[in-house]
């Protein structure tokens, strides 16, 4: 989704500034544009489409100056073109604004100004913005900014500059992420911290609802109001390092062989034996013992998570718990009472539909507990108990190591509310406990087979329609395994449970047609086979994926995946590998651009 990246220093902004746009393009853009304080104007350049457009622009006339803002814009009011890509000014081109987000009453405002008499550029909401801060200026940007954004209704971060105050930048956070980088005697401002990781380890989190203005010497950060909020920069480990392939083709490969060293982490001095101990939560053992009811709540591959996490709490727990969309539960009227448990999962702690979903469950009186895998994350700072899930950064769109990481986390939580309620026996604990030590081993291994699965990807690569079948867990997991495919190969696919597919979609199977069918789970097994020779009985070609020590599958399938013998429970986790392999393969053989497919973004800011 959108990246910011603004500096103001000794140094010429536009290669920094160019340079930050880059780092923040795993979140996905379509087109991108810079403003540089030039002389006594505002210079801006800007290019649909990819960083590499802007660079072409910039190498014909490259603004010199030592302030400037830059933006990649992933398009929601009107389409990537030149002209509504960011920064966006004023009529006198005084002012230029770089925005994330939306700006809800947008068209209200645009009606207002342009019957005052101004003449809009763009099809943007952003646009609004730079004419309102222009409007309102009286010598003074904060008190220009502060007015502008008093009109403004959304979720957004807004940064903003002046050719009467050269040195000056002023930034607002409302819900979209900003983070502020301190140099020696320069500043930096971003979206997101890997744009700052070349410059400086010195950051500083702006939260909701504060403004902070900027100037080679410091930033002094306040509340959107004006009150002065004192708060010091902290140390960011991460290194430059964690955000390059190490070595793999892509992202996406990258992370998906990190998974059992993610995995690993992500258990850490939080089960000893028996016992967990997730002392990162603070409800109490009453909480847990009177606990009636569960929500999760999260989009996408998080949601995934989530379907798993469904049946691990009413299996261990026998606790009902249901799985919403975050963007429904906003809608839903949602019956949440207090006492209930709402499970927020986002690998990014910023998709606005799941901080909007968990607004909402706090107020009417849930115990929210986050589950993310970025510290300090906008979910974090929402939620009553935060669990991070230790992945590391999570470059490519498609996620995998943080969808391993959020369901492992859902079992050391089903366990620790277990341990609470006193309804799991020692002994129940140990072999859970157990279960979990072995995944990391499982993962090694599954990876090891990827020459095989590569090759099994081949037979898929020409496929118009792909269907994915499996039952309980299993039908969890291949839910994932469809979307991952599709955001990845672009080919169409559906996940079903395999009981679902003769009440309507075995129509679409004919001759030929892929179906990718997960068989871990022993209650189930007998069934889904049967919904296998349905399908092969129409002419499929299907793929199973089963154990190492299941010696049925061969004979109902056309290619089988094998995965270590795990407790039925844990299969999700080695099963999610394989079709994890398998769509990155397929798109790979298909030349696509695995780490930023097409139209999608890494974190979805905007509802
Ligand atoms: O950052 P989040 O976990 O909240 O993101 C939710 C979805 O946008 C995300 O999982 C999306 O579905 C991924 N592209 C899936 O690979």
């Amino acid at each position: 989704m959108c990246g910011i990246m603004g500096y103001v220093g000794p140094q010429q902004a536009a290669p920094i500034v160019l340079e930050g746009l880059r780092r923040l393009e795993y979140r996905g853009y379509d087109s991108a544009g810079l403003a540089i304080i030039e002389g006594n104007g505002i210079t801006v350049r800007k290019a649909a489409g990819k960083i590499a457009n802007l660079d072409a622009v910039l190498s014909n006339a490259n603004p010199e100056g030592t302030l400037g803002i830059g933006h990649t814009r992933w398009a929601t009011h009107g389409p990537p073109t030149d002209s509504n890509a960011h920064p966006h000014t004023n009529m006198q081109a005084t002012f230029a604004v770089v925005h994330n987000g939306i700006i809800e009453n947008f068209a209200d405002l645009k009606a207002e100004l342009e019957e005052s008499g101004v003449e809009f550029v763009s099809q943007t909401d952003t646009e609004v913005l730079a004419h309102l801060v222009g409007q309102y200026y009286d010598g003074d940007l904060r008190e220009a900014v502060r007015k502008a954004v008093d009109r403004a209704v959304g979720a957004y971060a807004l940064v903003v500059m002046t050719s009467h105050e050269p040195d000056h930048i002023v930034a607002v956070r409302m819900i979209s992420p900003l983070v502020v980088g301190f140099g020696e005697g320069e500043m930096f401002l971003a979206s997101g911290v890997p744009a700052l990781l070349e410059h400086t380890r010195s950051m500083m989190v702006i939260e909701d609802g504060e403004m902070v203005s900027l100037t080679a010497d410091g930033a002094v950060v306040t509340t959107i109001g004006g009150e002065p909020i004192d708060r010091s920069p902290v140390d960011v480990e991460w290194d430059v390092e964690a955000a390059e392939k190490g070595g793999f083709d892509h992202f996406m490969l990258k992370e998906i062989h990190e998974q059992p060293e993610v995995v690993a982490e992500t258990l850490m001095g939080r089960i000893d034996g028996d016992h967990v101990d997730l002392n990162e939560v603070g409800y109490t053992d009453e909480f847990a013992i009177d606990l009636r009811k569960i929500w999760i709540t999260a989009c996408g591959t998080a949601y995934h998570a989530g379907l798993v996490g469904k049946q691990l709490f009413e299996g261990l727990l026998r606790i009902p718990t249901e799985v919403v969309y975050a963007h429904e539960l906003r809608y839903s009227d949602p019956l949440i009472e207090p006492g209930d448990l709402v499970i927020a999962i986002s690998q990014s702690g910023e998709t606005v539909d799941t901080l909007v979903a968990a607004r909402l469950a706090k107020q009417l009186g849930g115990r929210l507990v986050a589950i993310t895998n970025v510290p300090g994350s906008a979910l974090s700072h929402e939620a009553d108990d935060t669990i991070y899930t230790r992945a590391g950064i999570e470059i490519s769109v498609a996620s995998t190591k943080a969808y391993v990481a959020m369901v492992v986390v859902q079992y050391l939580l089903a366990m620790d509310l277990g341990q609470r309620r006193k309804t799991l026996s020692a002994e129940d604990q140990r072999r859970l406990g157990s279960g979990l030590a072995q995944l990391p081993g499982a993962l090694e291994t599954i990876i090891g087979h990827d020459d095989a699965i590569a090759r099994v990807a081949e037979t898929l690569v020409d496929a118009q329609d792909i269907y994915f079948i499996g039952r309980g867990l299993d039908y969890a997991v291949v839910m994932e395994g469809s979307l991952k495919l599709k955001e990845i190969s672009y080919i169409h696919s559906e996940a079903m449970p395999a009981g679902e597919l003769k009440h309507g979609t075995l129509a679409l199977v004919t001759e030929g047609t892929p179906v990718v069918v997960v068989l871990t789970q022993e209650a189930t097994y007998d069934k889904t086979i049967s919904a296998v020779q349905e399908v092969k009985a129409r002419g499929a070609y299907v793929i199973g994926i089963g154990y190492e020590d299941d010696d049925q599958l061969d004979r109902y399938v056309d290619e089988v995946i094998r995965i270590p013998r795990v407790e039925d429970l844990y299969a999700p986790v080695p099963a999610a590998v394989p079709l994890q392999l398998l769509a990155y393969h397929v798109a790979r053989l298909r030349g696509l651009d695995i780490d930023q497919p097409r139209n999608l973004a890494k974190s979805v800011t905007v509802e």
